[in-house]
């Protein structure tokens, strides 16, 4: 390389990492040995993603990028560097041809300040929304109300049968109707707090699915189990766990019913716990959290509704009435918790982080 170049990447203020084929370290500039707190001789040659903790999927991408030549960029890439902090990194990664290295990573940590802003706009617009799609609810359901009971006068002056199929035909896609409008208003019980354990909503949730799904689908547990008990509504709890939980289920069998999917391994969704420490959910600061993860090796979430699953009514499932998710988010929000989502083929972690005091 240009001597002068180089000496550009050592002053750069953005992390610059260049990794060989097999993700080795080539080179870090000093503000990357800045970023990880660690020093270049420690880490040149090193696997790269070996670097981080639950790196599986970061290398897979990496792999991907070296071999079809494409790069990518993420917005919010999360690195755990060991013993260290969570990051939250803006990230281009760029294929290169220099004579030792195949891959050049730009890095740049998020601001927290900024990531804050961007998760309070989505909450705000996540109420919103919230609000329009109840107040539609209410719209529809008077009505309703009015037209089914109708259809069901209308029917007892029927004396021809085959009328009768008609107003039966109104009561059922009323029915319908009403039982959609009923999901839409649920929301807004207020959470009923009492001591208790996440893993009993954990337990639940497996039995649930393991009963819904019992062919195609394992479900892992990854227990912490010394978190301690806190104060929640498991019901709702419950709810938004096995909302996520059945999502990814139904996206490994939906992917398994299509051959060519490419999806190798056998279906398994993992429960995960941990304790979070130094967290931030939704402006206010906490000591200590409690994080559930609900990873699955399904085909990811389809791309063109990755950024809206958590809007009411987008599903990328037939059949799907994209509600789920909006109440999953409603539940813990209830809880001043927050649920993430990252997704790739083969790898989808919903993370549910609950404020521990
Ligand atoms: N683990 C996952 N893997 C792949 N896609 C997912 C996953 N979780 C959610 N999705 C996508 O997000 C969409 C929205 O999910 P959501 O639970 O809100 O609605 P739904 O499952 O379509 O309908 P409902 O839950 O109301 O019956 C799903 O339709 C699916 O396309
Ligand atoms: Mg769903």
């Amino acid at each position: 390389m240009n001597p002068a170049a180089l000496l550009a990447l050592e002053w750069l203020a953005t992390a610059v990492v260049l990794l060989d084929r097999a993700l080795r370290v080539k080179y870090v500039n000093p503000a990357a040995e800045a970023l990880f707190a660690t020093s270049r001789k420690t880490i040149l040659e090193q696997a790269f993603p070996e670097l981080f903790a639950d790196s599986s999927a970061l290398a897979g991408l990496l792999h991907q990028a070296i071999r079809e030549e494409r790069g990518f960029a993420d917005q919010d890439l999360v690195l755990v560097p060991s013993g260290q902090e969570p990051l939250h990194l803006d990230c281009i990664v760029t294929p290169v041809d220099l004579p030792q290295a195949a891959l050049l990573l730009e890095l740049r940590p998020i601001d927290q300040r900024l990531r804050i802003e961007r998760e309070e706009q989505r909450m705000t617009q996540h109420r919103a929304n919230r609000e329009l799609i109840r107040n539609l609810a209410h719209e529809i359901k008077n009505p309703l109300g009015g037209l089914r009971g109708s259809a069901q006068l209308l029917e007892r002056e029927l004396d021809r049968p085959s009328l009768r199929e008609y107003t039966r035909v109104i009561i059922k896609e009323a029915d319908r109707l009403q039982a959609l409008m009923d999901r839409l208003l649920t929301p807004h019980r207020p959470p009923i707090h009492v001591p208790m354990n996440i893993h009993e909503v954990c337990e639940r949730v497996r039995s649930l699915i393991l009963a819904e799904f019992p062919e195609g689908v394992r479900v892992e547990r990854d227990y912490d189990v010394g978190l301690p008990e806190f104060r929640g509504d498991p019901e709702q709890l419950i709810q938004a766990v096995l909302n996520i939980a059945r999502n990814a289920a139904q996206a490994i069998l939906g992917a398994r019913s299509h051959p060519g999917s490419g999806l190798r391994d056998d279906g398994e969704v993992v429960l995960r716990t941990r304790i979070a420490r130094r967290v931030t959910l939704a402006r206010r600061f906490h000591k200590l959290a409690l994080e559930l993860q609900v990873v699955d090796n399904g085909p990811g979430i389809p791309a063109e509704i990755r950024d809206q699953i958590f809007y009411p009514l987008v599903s990328g499932r037939e059949g799907g009435t994209g509600l789920g998710l909006t109440l999953a988010q409603t539940f813990v929000q209830q809880h001043e918790g927050v649920v993430e989502c990252e997704s790739q083929p083969g790898r989808t972690c919903f993370r549910i982080v609950l404020p521990l005091r």
